[in-house]
Formats: structure tokens, C-alpha cells, sequence
């Protein structure tokens, strides 16, 4: 940000449900406004997958807590993050609260440097920075979400069926929004994007504007 008069870090926290198209959002708000991102999907991720590849039960809230508490930046380094079976992963690390509560201050520290930061995640506007400057919601409907994540599969050369990655949404859904400790929901003063007929472009436009108003009343 080039806004000398602001002294405090400008945070942008953008939430909602997996391939709502959040992250792609996030890097290109980053990018536009100079600002650090964190895929915060990527902590739970990163958990979730050095668990299982030492086979370690998923399922044990303490178990998961010690790797969280461990978690080095380094590891979200790796290069196996960003598929299916990871995003699964971390959706089961992420219920338990000793995970959360092991990421909750690498992520304001992140978030608290100077110029600011872009966040993106499940509860970034409701539990990790609720004081954040603008917070969106990006979501669309289950069968847009799976239709997109199917034809990014197959363009891909993977062979997937259309009902399997919507049952695995809705399931994912489910699980990321039924949890008791910070369950994925907008908060209270987060903008809606639904991007169910929006491209990838004009959510970009919609986010920028929501950003710029945001600021305009806070310069108010
Ligand atoms: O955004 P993603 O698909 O990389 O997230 C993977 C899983 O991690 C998601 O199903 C829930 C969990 N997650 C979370 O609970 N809180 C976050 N801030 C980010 C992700």
C-alpha cells in the first residue's frame, strides 16, 4: 500500500467454501495491492499430510495439535499440497481446536506487518482477524463449485466424474460448517460475493471495488 497517512497494517480477509475460487481471488488482490498473501489452507494442509504419510491417526484432536505446534513455514513449502486428497486431509486436522488454536498467532503475526495482508481462509474475518479492514465472503453454489473443480481435473488429463467431486464439496461442506470451533460462515460484517455467474475476471472487479469502498469510508 502506498497510503502514507495509514500507519496501521491494511488486512484483507477473504473466507468461503472450498473451490469457491477464493484463493486465485486472493493472489490477484495481493498482487494488485501490494500486499503479502497467506493460503491459510495450506497450515491445515501441510498438517494434515505429514500425519498420514508417517501414519498418525487424523482423528486424535492432541495428536494433531503436537504437529500443529510443530508446523514449520517450510513445510508449506511442499510441493503435494494443492490436491484433493491434501484438501481432505486438512478438513479433518481442521476440526480439531488444538490445531486452531496452535495457528491462531502465525497467522495474526502474519496479518500485523507492515504494509498489511491479503489471508485467505474458512474463519480469517470471524476468529483471526475480526478487526480486519475489508472482509469478503466469496461463495457459489455446490454444482457451480464441483462443475469448475471437475473441468479443472480433466483439463488436468485426471479422470473424474462430475457427481463424485459434488459429493465430495457437499461433504467437505459439511464438515467445514458443522464444526463447533470456528465454523466456516461469513462474518457478520463480511460483503457476499457470490461468484456462481461470475468469471474469474469480474470477481476480480467486485473485489476491487469492495476494497476501494471500504477505504473511501474509512478515509471518511
Ligand atoms: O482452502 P483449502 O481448500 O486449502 O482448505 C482446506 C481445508 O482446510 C478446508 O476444508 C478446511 C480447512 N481450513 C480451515 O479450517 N480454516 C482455514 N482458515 C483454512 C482451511
Amino acid at each position: 500500500m502506498t497510503d502514507a497517512v495509514r500507519l496501521r497494517p491494511f488486512v484483507v480477509a477473504i473466507d468461503g467454501p472450498a473451490a469457491a475460487g477464493k484463493g486465485t481471488l486472493a493472489l490477484r488482490l495481493a498482487e494488485a495491492l501490494g500486499l503479502p498473501h497467506l493460503d491459510t489452507g495450506l497450515l491445515y494442509r501441510a498438517i494434515g499430510k505429514l500425519m498420514a504419510e508417517r501414519g498418525f491417526d487424523l482423528d486424535d484432536p492432541l495428536l494433531a495439535g503436537q504437529f500443529a505446534e510443530a508446523l514449520d513455514p517450510e513445510d508449506l513449502k511442499r510441493g503435494d499440497l494443492r490436491g484433493r486428497e491434501a484438501g481432505e486431509l486438512a478438513s479433518r486436522v481442521a476440526v480439531h481446536p488444538p490445531v486452531r488454536a496452535a495457528l491462531v498467532q502465525f497467522q495474526r503475526d502474519f496479518a500485523a506487518r507492515a504494509p498489511g495482508a491479503v489471508l485467505d481462509g474458512r474463519d480469517i474475518g470471524t476468529v483471526i482477524c475480526p478487526q480486519a479492514d475489508v472482509k469478503i465472503f466469496v461463495t457459489a453454489s455446490p454444482e457451480v463449485r464441483a462443475r469448475r473443480r471437475t473441468d479443472e481435473l480433466l483439463a488436468k488429463g485426471r479422470e473424474v466424474a462430475y457427481e463424485t467431486i459434488l459429493a465430495e464439496t457437499k461433504e467437505r461442506d459439511e464438515r467445514d460448517s458443522g464444526r463447533a470451533v470456528a465454523p466456516l460462515k461469513p462474518a457478520e460484517d463480511a460483503v457476499v460475493l457470490d461468484t456462481s455467474s461470475l468469471d474469474r475476471d469480474d470477481a476480480f472487479v467486485a473485489a476491487m471495488a469492495i476494497v476501494a469502498e471500504r477505504r473511501a469510508e474509512e478515509s471518511a
